[in-house]
């Protein structure tokens, strides 16, 4: 995880950076850093975010500088494990992303020949070899050290006395914006847009030395051309406007967004016939991808008869994958290290292979046979809302696609369910929930993904432990847990399952569980069941899915707040995970 950021050229570099590395903070925001300078490095570092002590970097000036924001995986999250990293000499600042997995035996070595190291990071190694490799000669440095690095890594690396910032890459992302005589690097084109949005995305075991006036890319030590892709990106859908949080923000754009996404993959037709005639389907995810993925094998199970696997990318390689079949990554942000390795496992399988992501350009699709894109632009919240009803959506728009049914009635009746459940009074629910410490989310058949989903939202972002399960599955077990303490949010509508769903909504209450029950307004059996009843519309199976997620959302967002939470940026968490 973590973002890194790179510039060279005619503006103060610091004030770019930090800029940048504000829109990286979704990838890690437990410390920062700064390293600016020609003939000598100003370092510039700090525990904590750089949205909120920004100021700590007044003393880097210069041009040409490289920034990190960082999600600890190797060191505690402190002033002397945040990025950048020197050398013993402080000639060399490099930032680092993705993990050098033979940090430890490259470090003792080191150690043996008298280097000193700060930090418990596996990253510090790099700058270190580079210190050992030089011979007045910066690239060349960097590229003899590089063979040596296993893992992954995105690198932006600073030499006091050389006019260079050098880009490496393998396995974890990193792109180049080409401005009027500056050049901008980062994990992702967030912090570029604005400046530019002429991108060159660098490829595995690329490495590019980037001057003011010239960008050389070469890959294995021979020159190489990268193409330029121009950045289609919404700078405004990256601002709150108006609303307290981006997340509240992101779940009051859903009715677009799942509008545009459905219309995105509908028009899929190639894929919609790929999938048809496939002999199996398998799909691929982790966190809310792989919920949205869950709902997607009921769907089609039910609607077109195929038979549907869904595996948690990061199981994958413990399975087997038979040949022949098409797989499905899917991935909001298309870097997931998880989804990156199934999916490279299933194309050596001689699978067909099909990304749904939201990011253009993202790794995913560079690894993919075919790529979906979602239309949910761009989401800040690290909490998955919109993102998630655009999976949902591009999925219900290639079954509709597969069965060639008609599509209009779909995209209406979600959108009027969405638009609905946004102002649903949610806050008996609330009150309940922000006074216990366990939930749990139920529900059957396609509600039960959803309850998974809904159960992950409040967790992440209250801190509130919260339990999905398939209702039927309660009582081989979690009944032990039931009391007063801990409420169910249960899921009960009409459509299969209902009945047995009611029969275990009354099991629960048996036990003094207090019930909120998501269901329709004039369902009398619910509301004699439930302490606390949320209507959602009536609709169908699509209008459900979309109206119980959002009223799912609401209370996890609403509960959250009333915790006083960081909702946006919930602890411990990034919203790109590129390490395994
Ligand atoms: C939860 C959430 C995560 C992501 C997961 C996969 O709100 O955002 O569970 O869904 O980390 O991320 P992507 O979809 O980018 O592969």
């Amino acid at each position: 995880m973590c973002g890194i950021v790179g510039y060279i050229g005619w503006r103060d570099a610091a004030p770019v950076i930090v800029e940048g590395l504000k829109n990286l903070e979704y990838r890690g925001y437990d410390s920062f850093g700064v390293a600016t300078g020609t003939d000598s490095i100003t370092v510039a570092k700090r525990k904590g975010r750089i949205s909120e002590q920004a100021e700590c970097v007044a003393g880097c000036s210069g041009t040409r500088g490289i920034g990190h924001t960082r999600w600890a995986t190797h060191g505690l999250p402190d002033d002397i494990n945040a990025h950048p990293h020197t050398d013993c000499t402080g000639q060399f600042a490099i930032v680092h992303n993705g993990i050098i997995e033979n940090y430890a035996e490259l470090r003792r070595e080191l150690e043996g020949r008298g280097h000193r190291f700060s930090s418990q990071t596996d990253s510090e190694v790099i700058a270190h070899l580079i210190e050992e490799s030089w011979q007045g000669d910066f690239s060349a440095a960097v590229r003899s050290i590089l063979p040596q690095l296993e893992g992954s890594y995105a690198i932006l690396a600073l030499c006091a006395g050389s006019d260079e910032i050098i880009a490496a890459r393998e396995r974890s992302p990193l792109v180049i914006g080409l401005g009027d005589d500056e050049f901008f690097a980062s994990s992702d084109a967030t912090p570029i847009v604005s400046y530019t949005r002429d991108i060159l995305i660098l490829e595995d075991g690329d490495m590019a030395v980037i001057r003011r006036g010239s960008l050389e890319v070469e890959n294995g030590g021979v020159a190489t051309v990268r193409q330029t892709t121009y950045v289609d990106y919404d700078i405004e859908a990256a601002r709150k406007g108006g609303f307290e949080h981006f997340m509240l923000k992101e779940i009051f754009e859903q009715p677009d967004v799942f509008q545009q996404s459905f219309r995105l993959a509908n028009g899929h037709n190639s894929t919609s016939m790929l999938l048809r005639r496939a002999r199996g389907i398998s799909v691929i995810a982790c966190g809310t991808s792989y919920n949205a993925s869950l709902l997607f094998r009921y769907f089609a199970e039910k609607e077109c008869g195929v038979p549907v696997r869904v595996d948690l990318a990061s199981e994958y390689r413990y399975l087997s994958t038979p040949e022949d079949e098409v797989v499905i990554a899917v991935s909001q942000s298309g870097e997931t290290a998880d989804t990156l390795s199934a999916l490279k496992k299933a194309k050596d399988s001689n699978c067909q292979t099909i990304a749904i992501t939201n990011v253009q350009g993202s790794s995913i699709t560079r690894i993919a046979d075919h790529t979906i894109y979602t239309g949910a632009g761009p989401e800040m919240s690290v909490a998955a809302t919109k993102s998630y009803i655009a999976q949902v959506a591009a999925f219900s728009g290639l079954l509709a696609g597969m069965s060639c049914s008609d599509t209009s009635s779909v995209e209406c009746s979600v959108r009027q369910a969405i638009e609905e459940s946004l102002l649903t009074d949610v806050s008996e629910a609330v009150s309940l929930c922000s006074k216990v410490s366990t939930l749990f989310y139920v529900g059957r058949g396609i509600f039960y993904p959803v309850a998974l989903e809904g159960a992950l939202k409040m967790k992440e972002i209250s801190y509130i432990h919260a339990e999905g399960y398939a209702a039927g599955e309660i009582k081989h077990g979690p009944f032990a847990l039931l009391s007063k303490e801990t409420p169910a949010v249960a899921v009960c509508l009409p459509g299969d399952g209902y009945q047995s769903m009611l029969a275990n909504l009354r099991e629960m209450k048996a036990r003094g569980t207090p019930l909120i029950g998501i269901g329709y307004g004039d369902d009398i059996d619910l509301k004699e069941v439930a302490d606390v009843c949320i209507p959602v519309p009536k609709g169908d199976a699509y209008a459900q899915v979309a109206a119980v997620t959002v009223v799912m959302q609401r209370i996890a967002y609403y509960t959250a707040l009333a915790l006083g939470r960081d909702i946006d940026k919930p602890r411990n968490l990034a919203k790109s995970v590129t390490v395994e």
